[in-house]
């Protein structure tokens, strides 16, 4: 059976949507079944679509991530998913604080799944500009191919 992973960020609409994008790639490119979600450890931004400014980064990498809607995390989604994976410490603590006793869940940072940039943060390009969109999408497809080549336990 393949593994679950849900991306967890703050708003739900720039990075986890660019991360779930990029382990989606990832996973079909190495022919791997896996679930892939995400959220946003925040409530603003439930139902709306990514940012236009993270849609356009995802473009022009050739993905088209438009239909995705945020939503936020709840306790629920530690018994649902095999991995919750934060994009930056804050997200990291804020799950751990939610997170119910006894759930499956295993708690990671993305870039924990990249040799020597572990405990590293995907930095928050929503107040940024173009080039920290770019930067992020850079620093997702980086994890997304750590995690991806450690569930298919290469
Ligand atoms: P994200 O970016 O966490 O990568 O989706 C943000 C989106 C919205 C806000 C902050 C960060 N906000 O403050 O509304």
């Amino acid at each position: 059976m393949g593994k679950s992973v849900l991306f967890v960020c703050l708003g739900n609409i720039c990075r986890s949507p660019l991360a779930e994008a990029a382990l989606r790639g990832e996973a079909e490119r190495l022919g791997l079944e896996v679930e892939v979600d995400s959220a946003g450890t925040g409530d603003w931004h439930i139902g709306h679509a990514p940012d236009p400014r993270a849609a356009a980064v995802a473009r022009r990498n050739g993905v088209d991530i438009s239909g995705l809607r945020a939503r936020q995390v709840g306790p629920q989604d530690f018994h649902r998913f095999d991995h919750i994976v934060a994009l930056d410490a804050q997200n990291l603590a804020d799950l751990e604080a939610m997170r119910p006793a006894g759930a499956k869940a295993e708690l990671s940072l993305l870039l924990d799944h990249v040799e020597g940039r572990e405990g590293q943060a995907v930095a928050d390009p929503y107040y940024g500009e173009e080039e920290h969109f770019d930067a992020a999408w850079a620093d997702v497809m980086e994890g997304a191919k750590g995690l991806a080549r450690k569930i298919a336990g290469r």
